[in-house]
């Protein structure tokens, strides 16, 4: 038995006659934050939508705690993804909708938590993500840096094992990218288990433990924090200064 929360293995999917990813292996341990670096349109959004079974492999699998997703039905689908949570690019609220409804819906839809318990779980959620007493306003009057926050909030607030973050810094200005740099570590520190998609080098370097860099359908080589930070990898160098795509 391998100690992986997700494993990739030998993963394959075309679009068409478009290959995209040819041969993709990779693993992620409990607790372990992994960074998914490459080009726009290599298809890491992808590998990330595979995760929690919004794609289908050609062939290849997609272990969750062991368990091949890559073969499950819908129903069973659902179990995983009260598990793993994927935080998308852009992670739209509902603008009709106040923070407060925007939080609560996932728990009204998907569990059956009383008012109080909605309520707690709310608040709780606010403050470990920095933004108490905002639940009264409205996507509109919130800063695009708070409105991602608050879409980060909603994405986890069912308490995952897992979460997938793609790009979530994208777009962002300094003091809010720090922001989600602490919160991605926060979060780690309390056993969640992570990935990392992103073009933002300085955030893979401080909160990733490891990355695998994707080019041309296959990992095309795995580097440590240490030497995301050094940039004494070869393959890495490359990718960061342009020459690999
Ligand atoms: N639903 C789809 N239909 C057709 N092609 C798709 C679809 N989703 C992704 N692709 C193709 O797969 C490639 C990888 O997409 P994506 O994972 O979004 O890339 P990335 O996130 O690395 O920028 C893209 O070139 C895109 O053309
Ligand atoms: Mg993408």
């Amino acid at each position: 038995m391998s100690d992986a929360v997700i494993e990739m293995k030998h993963f394959r999917k075309s679009f068409g006659d478009k290959v995209v990813h040819k041969d993709i292996n990779f693993s992620v341990k409990k607790g372990e934050c992994l960074g998914l670096l490459g080009g726009s349109g290599i298809g890491k959004s992808v590998i990330l939508r595979s995760l929690i079974g919004l794609e289908k492999p050609d062939s290849g699998q997609i272990l969750i705690n062991g368990e091949d997703i890559a073969q499950f039905k819908e129903s069973e689908l659902v179990r995983i993804r009260k598990k793993v949570a994927y935080v998308f690019q852009g992670g739209a609220l509902f603008d009709s909708m106040s923070v407060y409804q925007n939080l609560a819906y996932p728990l009204l839809e998907h569990t059956d938590m009383n008012d109080i318990e909605v309520r707690n779980r709310i608040v709780d959620t606010l403050d470990e993500l920095h933004m108490p007493n905002t639940e009264h306003l409205y996507p509109a009057d919130l800063s695009g840096g708070m409105q991602k926050r608050i879409g980060l909030a909603r994405s986890i607030i069912m308490g995952p094992e897992v979460i997938l973050y793609d790009e979530p810094t994208a777009g962002l200005d300094p003091f809010n990218t720090i922001r989600i740099q602490e919160i991605i570590m926060e979060l780690k520190a309390k056993g969640v288990t992570s990935m990392l998609v992103t073009h933002d080098i300085p955030t893979a370097a401080r909160v990733c433990d490891r990355a695998v860099i994707v080019a041309d359908g296959i990992v095309q080589a795995g580097v440590t924090h240490e030497e995301m930070n050094s940039g004494s990898n070869e393959t890495y160098r490359k990718f960061i200064e342009g020459e690999l795509r």
